[in-house]
């Protein structure tokens, strides 16, 4: 699972060195949250198309899903990518999706949290509404929790311990240092951080947050162009036969000057 690729920067870090990262992973399936790849904010099709060029198997969005414009026309033509179940029904695009890999069915859930974000339904009534369906149809459950508050994460990762393979943060674009299995096989971490500009508050030019913070006055945000970038990713390990997670690790990486020199770690 990648974490928010940020603008140009994430973009970048993606189409050169993604295939790559999986390939030192020896990972199967890829899962790359992309609500902020154009500018910022949402998903471009031209930079989707681009993005969907490096090995990502399923995309999944967050608050700025519909930021494009053009997204709400083209995100049905698209059957991997997803946006938050919380959207009301007749919202274009769907929230969840099965792919087979190697015989096994694996399932992508991606869904909202409520606190201190837009307007949502709860991601709790949501979930309960359609888990059992899911596990159903996938050997595999993953969900990608978007949301904020670190205690809402958990909670929610924590009621759904055993329902889901793993439960992964998203939006905040910090990756914590909390990946763990929880007591009934769920893979889950607070955040897996963000793909995009290091120097940066949250991938925008930090003198512009600064100054809005200061002042008050709204600011047109920019994506930091300026490196280091960085890759923040997880490895998740499944047992295909149980759906039980076995590890969670976490993956990042830093490129000082060009991305093809980055500097892997991992825990
Ligand atoms: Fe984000
Ligand atoms: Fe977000």
């Amino acid at each position: 699972m990648v974490g928010d690729v940020v603008g140009r920067p994430g973009r970048k870090v993606i189409l050169n060195d993604l295939a790559n990262i999986k390939k030192e992973c020896n990972a199967d399936f890829v899962i790359a949250n992309l609500e902020n790849a154009s500018a910022g904010k949402g998903v471009t099709e031209q930079n989707l198309k681009q993005l969907l060029t490096a090995p990502i198997d399923v995309v999944t969005m967050g608050n700025h899903t519909f930021h494009q414009k053009e997204t709400v026309n083209y995100i049905s033509k698209y059957p991997m990518m997803l946006r938050p179940l919380n959207y009301p029904s007749e919202v274009p695009g769907k929230a969840f999706t099965v792919k087979e890999h190697k015989g096994t069915r694996i399932g992508v859930l991606n869904i909202s949290g409520q606190a201190y974000m837009p307007d949502m339904d709860s991601p709790f009534q949501l979930t309960d509404n359609v888990i059992d369906q899911l596990n159903k149809e996938c050997d595999i459950l993953i969900i990608d929790f978007h949301g904020e508050a670190t205690g809402e994460k958990q909670a929610y990762a924590n009621c759904y311990d055993g329902r889901a393979s793993a439960i992964v943060g998203t939006h905040t674009h910090v990756q914590t240092a909390d990946n763990r299995v929880l007591p009934n096989g769920t893979a889950y971490i607070t955040d897996v951080g963000m793909t995009g500009p290091q120097d940066s508050v949250i991938g925008t030019e930090k003198e512009i947050i600064i100054k809005k913070l200061r002042t008050k006055i709204p600011q047109r945000y920019r994506v930091e162009l300026k490196y280091p970038y960085q890759f923040n990713g997880v490895l998740i390990d499944i047992d295909e036969k149980t759906g039980k997670a076995r590890e969670i690790k976490r993956i990042f990486k830093e490129y000082e000057n060009t991305v093809l020199e980055g500097k892997y770690k991992t825990d």
